[in-house]
């Protein structure tokens, strides 16, 4: 049996909480937020605490608070003996500061207030300086998911790096698509099909290859229409500047 605590109470504290209380060789002993009302989530389920210095003992220390509380947070662990973990994709291991015993436990996922995830699909990104602490979290990794990956501070700044771009910023432009449709009458949903066409064929082509569209064609005169439909400046430098670089990489001169 793994007992953990868990330190925050937003987004992946939740999932981690729910998903960790499915399975029976871990044991949840204590949730730990510097908010009352945000802990009441927790409150009928486990034992909370708002107090940093009430930590209880544990075999590992989850820290899931926002990037630049992680080194506020960890020095409250510093005399535990047990692992402590962050759960950032951004954040080095280093910033844990003194610990004896530090690692990171990143679910390479987007989680959203109310959405349930399969965590057995979910990477998890582990990291550790000793051979223990690294084969105790991917024990712990693998009762939750079948894709464990160690993965060092640089990688993970990397990772983090490709998943804002094939993640935020496709998600921005599903936004802009949908104000267009909007502003149009059409319903958002007439796009979903092509969406997930869009990210269903990854699974067998790269995205290299996988590119359409006015852009890879230099269909010039749609391009030009579709500029000037735009009556956003920002979306007409967004429109211009990616199908330039379409352009460029497949060869057309724009
Ligand atoms: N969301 C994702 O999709 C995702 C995916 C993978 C990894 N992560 C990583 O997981 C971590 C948590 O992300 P999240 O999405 O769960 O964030 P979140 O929903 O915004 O929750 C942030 C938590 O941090 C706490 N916090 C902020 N400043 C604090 C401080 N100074 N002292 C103590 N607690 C503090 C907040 O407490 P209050 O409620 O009191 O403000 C809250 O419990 C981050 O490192 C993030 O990079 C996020």
């Amino acid at each position: 049996m793994i007992s953990i605590v868990l330190l925050g109470t937003g987004n992946v504290a939740k999932h981690l909480f729910n998903a960790f209380g499915r399975i029976r060789e871990v044991n949840i002993l204590q949730v730990l937020g510097r908010d009352e009302d945000h802990l009441s989530y927790f409150k009928e389920k486990v034992a909370t605490a708002s107090d940093f210095t009430k930590i209880m003992d544990s075999d590992i220390y989850i820290i899931a608070v926002s990037d630049d509380a992680i080194s506020k947070v960890a020095p409250f662990l510093q005399q535990k003996k047990g692992l402590v973990a962050h759960t950032s994709g951004s954040v080095p291991l280093k910033s844990l500061g003194r610990q004896k015993s530090r690692g990171v436990f990143y679910p390479l996922q987007s989680f959203s207030e109310g959405r349930t995830i399969d965590f057995k699909k979910v990477p998890i990104c582990i990291e550790a300086e000793d051979k223990n602490d690294l084969a105790l979290l991917k024990k712990l990794a693998q009762f939750l998911s079948l894709e464990v990956h160690e993965i060092s501070s640089d990688q993970r700044k990397s990772l983090h790096l490709a998943a804002v771009f094939v993640n935020n910023f496709t998600n921005y432009l599903f936004t802009i698509g949908h104000n267009i449709c909007k502003d149009n009458n059409l319903p958002f949903s007439i796009l979903t099909p092509l969406i997930k066409e869009t990210v269903n064929k990854l699974d067998y082509l790269p995205p290299d290859d996988a590119q359409t569209g006015p852009a890879k064609r230099n269909d010039a005169k749609t391009m030009e229409r579709h500029i000037n439909q735009l009556n956003n400046k920002n979306y007409q430098d967004i429109y211009s500047l990616l199908s330039k670089l379409i352009g460029e990489k497949y060869g057309q001169k724009l």
